[in-house]
């Protein structure tokens, strides 16, 4: 694969993709191995998510990861692990050692029993063997199913149903910072509310008691045998193109998360394609993406697309803040990274720690950063170009999402224009447009508007496991021939393109996707609480927090402090830490008009603290409840 050098060539290329996207993505696609070429490049119809992308062809995406470096890579390292505790020794893996680990690991799944098209869910923290988990489904194409660590027990069950899930693959514990976070025992508790799963594979990590049911086998046990069968290393199974690599599940706006579902072989393109050119990767160089392999970023940007491109990729056990908050920067030192990805919510809570965590640690190894998952602000910009990149490096403000598979709008470090908080231009193959609320076109530039895609790209998501009218309804009904982002955005005189944020009920907290209906649903399972209402307010830190208003029974005799406290508990259990509202005010009414309709615009007003700034209120069934609410506000 050919990476663009210079604008120029982004410019005739771009309109190449655009111009002639099956001769584009054709010539592109030869780099790779395949076990059968495509009948065709790109089929199918678009506008009912059922573009198909080099149908006809069969691969393994493993083979194309790792097999194929073997012989001039083999000795390369391809994932570098850093643990949580600095003082532990770090690992690497060898693209060989890679190889044969993802052998053993694929062999120990066929042991117990998994085949081809089986759902696994896996629930490990940022361990190597959770990136040994991911490849070994591909190995063997198992249809891998990440849950972030961090979810709760409810969540795992709701997503184990929802997927069909026969396996799970987790581990006793996990660490992140000064915390051990139990793994096993949420798992288990998870499984008490779901169909009946054949088999979970428990890695014993850090020795913790575990309960034993009859469905665990021991992950170090399984892989002793199998290492002694000496039977081991065989070729990847034969995967149609079209066949589901993963699903993972986000947040709509919808009380039920989504299982997105990708594709093989696009989305193998696709993946490496924009990792090569958006951090314009160079043979040797030591890439660091901070994100956790439980979201779309640590799919796509930590494991497949560098290990696609025969990179050496960097993954962190830890958090940034611990043992302090010059960890990234060590972690930079130590490695002498040269690529860094990470959040803007990470970069603001880096530079609030203050400058003096950088002092002494030498980033001169760096020579391009990237950021991912909302909008960065300005100031959070400046400070990763002055203090991190000294100038030097150029930033990628990379703009995509879990139904994209990758990256959609971003510079290319280096090579084409980039602007402060401008995810800029669209990679080759995309077709941004804006379009207003009746769905025309938006052809002036600093308008805003809604997002979209106008044409397929083949890392686009193909389906929402077991309900694609959903997939349809969610992103290709609400303009025709469209895929909507269900992001605002506008294009500056130079064409470039500026984010806003999600113009659906969906907030983004800490880069993380939550749906306001999805945080409701678990505050309205508390005893007490009648009704609430979820919007997001500007955080400092997490970019947008979490401000519920809670109506709850007036006969209902816990004091305000322990309803507030039952609440946070509830949304805990009912999604995960990550979830809990910053506020919670808790009120007699909410602002609704006659047809019984909660105005999350006053909601939204009153949570930003812009109380004068109300509006009209006339339309509302009883507008007093407003001036209560502010009161309670205010407080
Ligand atoms: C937001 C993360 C502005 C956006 C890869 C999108 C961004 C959602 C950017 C997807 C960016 C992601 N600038 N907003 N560079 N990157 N977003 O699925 O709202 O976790 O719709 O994928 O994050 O979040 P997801």
């Amino acid at each position: 694969m050919k990476r663009i050098e210079t604008f120029q060539e982004y410019q005739t290329v771009y309109a190449e993709s655009i111009n002639h996207p099956n001769q584009f993505w054709a010539e592109i696609a030869n780099s790779f191995v395949w076990k059968k070429k495509w009948d065709t490049v790109l089929s199918g119809t678009f506008e009912d998510a059922n573009s198909r992308w080099f149908d006809g062809a069969e691969l393994n995406i493993t083979e194309n990861m790792l097999d194929r470096h073997l012989a001039e890579n083999g000795d390369q390292i391809a994932l570098l692990w850093e643990p949580n505790d600095p003082t532990v020794a770090s690992k690497s893996f060898t693209y060989k050692a890679l190889h044969e680990e993802v052998c053993i690991v694929a062999e120990m799944l066929r042991t117990l029993g998994v085949k081809k098209g089986d759902r696994i869910c896996i629930y490990m923290s940022m361990v190597p063997e959770l990136v040994l988990s991911v490849l070994a489904c591909a190995r063997i194409g198992a249809i891998h199913s990440v849950i972030f660590a961090g979810f709760s027990a409810k969540s795992i069950a709701d997503r184990i149903n929802d997927a069909e899930a026969d396996f799970v693959i987790t581990m006793d514990g996990g660490l992140r910072g000064n915390k051990t976070i139990p793994l096993k025992s949420v798992v288990d508790e998870a499984l008490l509310h779901t169909r009946k799963i054949k088999k979970s594979l428990v890695f014993n990590y850090l020795h913790l008691p575990i309960d034993k049911n009859e469905r665990d086998t021991d992950w170090n046990a399984l892989k002793n045998e199998v290492v002694a069968s000496n039977h081991y290393f065989k070729p990847g199974e034969t995967i149609l193109s079209e066949d589901a690599l993963f699903i993972l599940y986000t947040s709509g706006s919808t009380g039920k998360p989504k299982g997105v579902v990708h594709s093989t072989a696009g989305y193998m393109v696709w993946t490496a394609y924009t990792f090569l050119n958006v951090f314009q990767y160079k043979k040797g160089e030591i890439y660091f993406c901070t994100a956790d392999c439980g979201w779309i970023t640590g799919h796509s940007y930590l494991i497949y697309g560098p290990l696609l491109n025969g990179a050496t990729t960097l993954m962190f056990e830890g958090i940034p803040t611990f043992p302090n908050a010059g960890r990234f920067w060590d972690i930079i030192d130590k490695h002498k990274v040269s690529i860094f990805y990470t959040a803007p919510t990470a970069i603001r809570s880096l530079m609030s720690a203050g400058d003096e965590w950088l002092a002494g640690k030498d980033l001169t190894s760096l020579r391009v950063l990237g950021s991912v998952g909302e909008p960065i602000n300005e100031e959070a910009w400046n400070w990763y170009n002055e203090k991190i990149g000294k100038e030097k490096c150029p930033i990628v403000d990379t703009f995509w999402q879990t139904e994209t598979g990758g990256i959609m709008i971003s510079s290319l470090a280096g090579v084409t224009p980039s602007k402060p908080v401008y995810a800029t231009l669209p990679l080759p193959g995309v077709l941004p447009v804006i379009l207003d609320d009746k769905g025309n076109e938006i052809t002036e530039n600093d308008l805003t508007g809604n997002l979209c895609f106008k044409q397929p790209w083949p890392s686009m998501i193909r389906t929402t496991y077991a309900d694609h009218e959903r997939c349809i309804l969610n992103y290709f009904s609400t303009y025709k021939n469209y895929y909507f982002t269900g992001d605002g955005a506008f294009r500056d005189e130079n064409g470039l393109f500026r984010l806003t944020g999600r113009v659906d009920d969906v907030l983004n907290v800490s880069g993380h996707r939550i749906g306001t209906a999805e945080v409701e649903n678990a505050i309205n399972h508390t005893p007490g609480v009648i009704e609430s209402a979820v919007v997001g307010y500007p955080h400092d830190i997490k970019g947008q927090g979490i401000y519920a208003f809670v109506i709850c029974d007036p006969n209902h005799h816990l004091q305000d402090q322990e309803q507030l406290y039952a609440i946070t508990k509830m949304v805990s259990q009912q999604i995960g830490a990550i979830a809990k509202p910053d506020k919670i005010i808790l009120v007699n009414g909410l602002p609704k008009t006659r047809s019984g309709k909660i105005m999350r615009r006053i909601l939204r007003k009153i949570a930003e603290g812009e109380f004068d700034a109300i509006g009209d209120t006339t339309t509302l069934l009883d507008p007093s409840v407003v001036q209560e609410i502010i009161a309670k506000a205010k407080k």
